[in-house]
């Protein structure tokens, strides 16, 4: 009887405690700042124009200079090449378009890179994180 009332008090307390844990960890995870989160879409009109379209944000509160490019293994000529060099801060998002010209299917790949580039941010006043300093997203073009 007394282990009984005994465990029927220590439960609740342990289940308490599993909660606490998880919740705990759970709101560990949402508090480490993301780095970098990427928002990628392709849209073609059917023909052979693309516009390739890409959100990029940050959740540190350091600003960062980054350079936007697109890849493939597929060769694509003209704006598909163009990198952009911005500085991004946690209130400023940035939104970069490429449009170009193709008529095959390709992976294309957004990628962010982290740089130390000077006179792009306000006063040069940037970082580089040390957890990764690459970022892309990939999809797949259909033909058109
Ligand atoms: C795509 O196909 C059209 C029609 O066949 C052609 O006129 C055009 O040059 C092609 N564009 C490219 C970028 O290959």
């Amino acid at each position: 009887m007394r282990l009984f009332q005994l465990l029927f008090r220590a439960c609740p307390a342990a289940l308490l405690l599993v909660l606490c844990l998880q919740l705990g960890s759970n709101k560990a995870q949402e508090n480490t700042p993301r780095i970098i989160t990427l928002d990628f879409q392709l849209l073609r009109d059917g023909t052979q124009e693309v516009t390739a379209d890409l959100s990029v944000q940050t959740e540190l509160k350091e600003c960062m200079v980054v350079k936007a490019s697109l890849s493939s293994k597929v060769r694509i000529e003209g704006g598909f090449n163009f990198k952009y060099t911005a500085c991004l801060c946690e209130d400023n998002p940035r939104r970069f378009f490429w449009d170009f010209q193709t008529n095959s299917s390709a992976r294309i790949a957004a990628i962010v890179d982290v740089v130390r580039e000077l006179s792009i941010c306000p006063n040069d006043d940037a970082v580089i994180p040390i957890r990764a300093n690459r970022f892309y997203v990939v999809k797949t073009l259909p033909a058109a």
